[in-house]
C-alpha cells in the first residue's frame, strides 16, 4: 500500500519514486488486473504511473461514470449494478487519490477500489473498454482544461497590455533594432506589438483545444468491441465535441499533446521577448516594475531585480523541453498502444503548468508597471534616431530616397544629427541646389523632433498615437471575441458536468 501520492514525478522520476507510489514488491499486492502473478518484482514501481495519475484522477472518475451510465443505458449493465458501481465511485472520489489502493495506475486502482466495495459485480465496470481508450480519454479530458487555463492567461496578459497601451498611446520611447537606437516610437505601439503576437498564441491554444476535445472512449484496446456501445453518448456526457473515429488512432494518437505544447512553446517564446525587453527597460530607467514582481540581492542592498520576468523568460526552456520530450518519445512508435506513451504525458503537464504560470505573472507585472514618461521622452531621440524621418522628409520633398539617405548618413557620421545647418550644408553639396527647393526648414526640423517624427508615421499599423489608438480599439474588440470563445468552452464543459451528474443520479 502506498502512502504519499501528492508528488507528481516528472518523466525523469526514478524507479524508486515509483516504488513508493504503488509498485511495492511482494505478494500482498494483489490487484484487480494484475492478480498475484504480475504483482511483485523489482520492475513494478518503474512500471507504475499511479503517483503521476493524480493529475487525471478526477478525469478518470468522470470517464468511469460516463462509461457506466452508457453501459446501463445500452442494457449492457443492470441498472442496480450500475448504481452500486456509481456509488462506489463517489466514495473513491471523496476519499481522494491518496487513498487509492495499490495499482499499476489510477485506472486499475480505482477498479480495485470499486470491486473491493461492490464485490464481483464491480468488475463489470470495465466491460467494453480498455485502459488504452480510458487513459487517452482521461488525458484529453484534463489537457483541455489546461489549454483553457493557458488561453485565459493569454487573455489576461493581452488585457494588461492593451490597457497600458491605451494609457501610453502617445508616450514616446526609443525603438531599437539590433539593440541599437533605431527610430523613436510609442510605448503604446511597443505594447500592441506583443498583444498582436499573443492574439495568435490564444488562437493556437484554441485550435489545439478543438482538436484535443474529441473522445477516444469506446475504442477499447485498439480494435473496437462486440458490445453495442454508444460512443457518441459517452462523448456527450463528457463534454467532448465528438469522437476520435478510428479505434486504433483513438488509443495511439498523442499529436494533440504535441500541438498543445507547441502552442505553449510559441507562447513562451513571445513571453521571453517581452521579458527581455522589460528587463532592459527597467535597467535603463524607462519602466519601474512593482516590488511584487521584483526581488533583491542578499549582498547588494540597493538592488531591485526583475526576477519574475527572468523566470518567466526561462519557461521557454520548460516548453522546449516538453516539446522535445514528447516528440522523441512518440517518434517511431508502432500502432497501437505502447507503454512508452505513459512517459509522454508528464512532458505536457510540466510545459503547460510552467508557461501558464509565467503568462499569469507577466500579466501582473505589465499591469502594475510604471512607465517613466520623462526618461522615455528624453531618450527617444538618442543616437540621432530621427535620422530616417529626416531622410523621409527630404524624399517627400522630391530628393531620391537613396540620395537623402546618403546626405543624412554623412550628417550622422559628422556627429551633427539634429543640427539643421549641417543637414542643409551637406544636402546642398550633394544636390547642387538650395535645400529649400525641396523641403522647408520647418519640415526638416519637425522631422528632427521625436514627437512630430513619430506623429508623422501614421501608416497602417504605425506608431503614431492616432494609429495606436485605433489599433487598441480593434485589438480590444478581437480580445473580447477571444475571451468569449474561451468562456463558451468553459460553459460547455460545465454543462457537460451537470449532464453527467444528472445522468448518474438516475442510478444512485
Ligand atoms: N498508465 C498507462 C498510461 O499512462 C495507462 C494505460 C495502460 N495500458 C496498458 N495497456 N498497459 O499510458
Amino acid at each position: 500500500m502506498s502512502e504519499d501520492r501528492d508528488g507528481v514525478p516528472g518523466p525523469g522520476s526514478s524507479p524508486e519514486d515509483g516504488a513508493d507510489h504503488g509498485g511495492a514488491a511482494g505478494s500482498g499486492d494483489h490487484t484487480a488486473v494484475r492478480g498475484d502473478r504480475f504483482a511483485g518484482g523489482p520492475a513494478r514501481g518503474f512500471m507504475s504511473s499511479l503517483a503521476a495519475d493524480d493529475r487525471i484522477f478526477a478525469a478518470d472518475l468522470a470517464v468511469d461514470r460516463a462509461h457506466v451510465v452508457m453501459l446501463a443505458e445500452q442494457g449492457i449493465l443492470d441498472p442496480d449494478e450500475a448504481g452500486a458501481i456509481l456509488s462506489a465511485l463517489d466514495d473513491v472520489a471523496a476519499a481522494g487519490h491518496g487513498s487509492l489502493p495499490d495499482g499499476e495506475d489510477a485506472h486499475e486502482a480505482i477498479e480495485t477500489a470499486v470491486i473491493d466495495s461492490v464485490g464481483e459485480a464491480g468488475g463489470r465496470m470495465h466491460t467494453a473498454r480498455s485502459r488504452n481508450d480510458e487513459v487517452a480519454t482521461c488525458i484529453r479530458h484534463r489537457f483541455r482544461e489546461d489549454l483553457l487555463s493557458a488561453a485565459e492567461a493569454t487573455v489576461a496578459l493581452r488585457e494588461a497590455l492593451l490597457s497600458a497601451a491605451e494609457d501610453h498611446a502617445d508616450t514616446l520611447m526609443p525603438g531599437f533594432t539590433h539593440a541599437q537606437p533605431a527610430q523613436p516610437t510609442t510605448v503604446g505601439h511597443w505594447l500592441c506589438s506583443y498583444e498582436s503576437a499573443l492574439a495568435r498564441d490564444t488562437a493556437r491554444l484554441l485550435d489545439a483545444y478543438d482538436r484535443t476535445n474529441r473522445s477516444p472512449l469506446g475504442a477499447a484496446a485498439f480494435a473496437g468491441t462486440p458490445f453495442d456501445v454508444d460512443r457518441e453518448r459517452t462523448a456527450e456526457l463528457l463534454g467532448f465535441d465528438g469522437v476520435v473515429d478510428n479505434a486504433t488512432d483513438a488509443v495511439t494518437a498523442r499529436d494533440f499533446l504535441v500541438e498543445g505544447v507547441a502552442a505553449m512553446a510559441n507562447l513562451a517564446t513571445t513571453l521571453s521577448g517581452l521579458s527581455t525587453d522589460l528587463i532592459g527597460f527597467a535597467r535603463d530607467g524607462y519602466v519601474d516594475l512593482d516590488d511584487d514582481y521584483a526581488s533583491t540581492s542578499s549582498i547588494m542592498p540597493q538592488k531591485k531585480n526583475p526576477d519574475s520576468l527572468e523566470l518567466a523568460r526561462a519557461t521557454a526552456g520548460d516548453a522546449a523541453a516538453g516539446l522535445n520530450g514528447l516528440l522523441t518519445t512518440l517518434k517511431g512508435l508502432p500502432r497501437a498502444y505502447n507503454r512508452d506513451l505513459q512517459r509522454a504525458t508528464p512532458h505536457a503537464w510540466e510545459a503547460v503548468d510552467a508557461v501558464t504560470e509565467a503568462t499569469e505573472i507577466a500579466a501582473g507585472a505589465v499591469a502594475t508597471a510604471e512607465w517613466n514618461r520623462h526618461e522615455l521622452a528624453a531618450a527617444a531621440g538618442d543616437g540621432f534616431s530621427t535620422a530616417t524621418g529626416v531622410a523621409d522628409a527630404l524624399a517627400m520633398g522630391g530628393v531620391p530616397f537613396r540620395t537623402a539617405h546618403r546626405i543624412v548618413a554623412r550628417v550622422a557620421e559628422l556627429g551633427m544629427g539634429g543640427d539643421y545647418g549641417a543637414v542643409k550644408a551637406v544636402a546642398e553639396e550633394e544636390l547642387d541646389e538650395p535645400l529649400e527647393t525641396y523641403v522647408s526648414r520647418e519640415t526638416v526640423e519637425a522631422a528632427m523632433d521625436p514627437a512630430s517624427n513619430v506623429a508623422g508615421r501614421d501608416s497602417a499599423g504605425g506608431p503614431a498615437p492616432s494609429e495606436v489608438e485605433a489599433a487598441v480599439d480593434d485589438a480590444s474588440e478581437a480580445l473580447g471575441a477571444d475571451a468569449g470563445a474561451v468562456e463558451d468552452r468553459r460553459i460547455a464543459l460545465e454543462s457537460a458536468e451537470n449532464r453527467l451528474d444528472a445522468a448518474v443520479s438516475e442510478y444512485v
